[in-house]
């Protein structure tokens, strides 16, 4: 370990009280990409707190890969709001539980599952298209919420009776996960009597209980079905969490993957929608490999340029744009020292577009992605996913969603932007197209797919 006394270097512009503050709220992926100029260590001060902002990519990963649990640990700015909305579910207990609960509910993820999963993809991408008109224009993220929202239930969720709970969970995060962004913006706002507060209460509320009759509707269920609740109210042990446990996953999982797919999707349209060349290359790709056939898991690993068009649109639009981490012990990054209980921020975002990485770091290049040109350095950058063992845990369930899902709705439609639509990035906990909206054509210069209709009894 490298020791030194060097304290990292201060950002410019802390206001007395504020400190950073201001300028965060003002403009955070401006300020973050600054702050990366400024060295792979810099500290910042929100409020009166110091902040260290880690810009290196090979700093990145020694905290999350080899300094996990051992230097460095779930926490850090921010940390305490979003955990007040998941509580101890998976994404936020710390590195001491989070081992056997991981192993508990990664096989829901497992790979062998991927086939079966691919197929409600597509139903649930066949079902939210088949409500679209040639020449609607749509807000892309609602209607890829709606989809991300349908396959959640359809894979996670599975037993008819938890659809209650699936509905009243989808009703209420929208408005938790609002009320969340305030009280990170300005501390102590958790505490006032506030229309907003009143709102994120009652929501609360009712999520809470349609979550425990779920609960209790699985505790009596004998049947095994292969879905996250099965893992978290085991038939065989259907107390092995407490209510308050399973309630915590239960919203982890929702927001972990709805949020970011929906975010995903809709940069995804957007970026397709203003780059003609790519575009067209993509559909050349989905007509050459998948023809009029419904799409199957076989499929995507022959859809490569669509996966690296979505590789590119994680790189430019990360939902997930910042992270923190606590210092567990006194230890160094950098050649700088930090005391334990230090907090520490990194941005998905900042990384993604360093140019001593990425060449032309703005452009929308989705050939950076073609095997031979990744270099180290681009690997260790790229961090859509997280890494080490608080990567997310529904990566490779996540990249099929999203191929699957832009197959289906690419190879019957194209989209273009709306002469109205101004989109500007929506930053809370994960970064979305805010305003976009897009003109839905039925391509047609192909016969329609004959698609995979939607699941029986639906
Ligand atoms: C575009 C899709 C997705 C993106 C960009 C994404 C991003 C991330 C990131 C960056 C992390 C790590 C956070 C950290 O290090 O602090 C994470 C963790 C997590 N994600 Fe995802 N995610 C996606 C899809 C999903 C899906 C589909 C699910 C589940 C249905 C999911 C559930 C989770 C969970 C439970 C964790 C916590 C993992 C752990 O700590 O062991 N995510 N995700």
């Amino acid at each position: 370990m490298t020791t030194t006394t060097d304290t990292a270097p201060s950002a410019p512009g802390a206001l007395p009280l504020i400190g950073h503050a201001g300028r965060l709220a003002r403009d955070r992926l401006g300020f973050l990409e600054e702050v990366r100029a400024l060295g792979p260590v810099v500290r910042i001060r929100l409020g009166r707190t110091p902040v260290h902002v880690v810009s290196a990519p090979e700093l990145v990963q020694r905290m999350l890969v080899a300094g996990n649990g051992v230097e460095f640990d779930k926490g850090g700015p921010f940390f305490d709001q979003a955990a007040q909305l998941v509580g101890d579910g998976l994404s936020t207990c710390l590195a001491g539980p989070h081992r056997p609960m991981r192993a508990a509910l990664r096989p829901v993820f497992a790979r062998y599952q991927l086939p079966h999963h691919t197929e409600r993809f597509r139903d649930c991408a066949v079902e939210v298209t088949s409500a679209w008109r040639s020449g609607q224009v749509v807000e892309p993220y609602t209607e890829m919420k709606r989809f991300a929202v349908a396959v959640l239930a359809r894979t996670l969720f599975l037993a008819p009776e938890d659809r209650q709970a699936v509905e009243a969970v989808q009703r209420n995060v929208p408005v938790m996960l609002s009320a969340l962004a305030t009280h990170m913006m300005v501390p102590g706002s958790n505490r006032l009597p506030t229309p907003e507060n009143w709102r994120n209460a009652r929501a609360s509320r009712e999520t809470r209980a349609a979550v425990a009759a779920m609960v209790r509707r699985r505790m009596s269920d004998p049947v095994d079905h292969h879905d996250l609740m099965s893992a978290l109210v085991p038939p065989d042990r259907p107390d092995a969490y407490t209510e308050q446990e399973v309630f915590d996953q239960v919203i982890t999982f929702f927001i972990g993957g709805t949020e970011t797919m929906s975010s995903l999707l809709s940069w995804t349209l957007h970026l397709l929608s203003r780059h003609r060349e790519e575009y067209e290359r993509l559909e050349t790709e989905l007509d050459e490999v998948l023809g009029d056939r419904p799409i199957t898991y076989q499929d995507l690993g022959r859809l490569t340029y669509l996966r690296r068009v979505i590789n590119e649109s994680l790189r430019l639009h990360p939902p997930v744009w910042l992270l923190s981490r606590v210092v567990l012990v006194d230890t160094e990054l950098g050649g700088h020292p930090l005391p334990a209980g230090a907090g520490l921020l990194f941005s998905p975002y900042a990384l993604h577009r360093d140019p001593d990485v990425f060449a032309e770091p703005g452009r929308f290049d989705p050939d950076r992605w073609i095997e031979d040109r990744i270099e180290r350095r681009h690997r260790e950058a790229f961090i859509p996913f997280g890494a080490g063992a608080r990567r997310c845990v529904g990566d490779a369930f996540g990249l099929a969603e999203a191929q699957t899902a832009l197959a289906v709705i690419l190879r019957d439609w194209r989209v273009r932007p709306s002469p109205g639509g101004i989109p500007e990035p929506l930053l809370r906990m994960t970064m979305r197209p805010q305003g976009e909206r897009l003109v839905l054509d039925r391509r047609t210069d192909r016969a329609p797919s004959t698609g995979a209709g939607v699941l029986p009894g639906e």
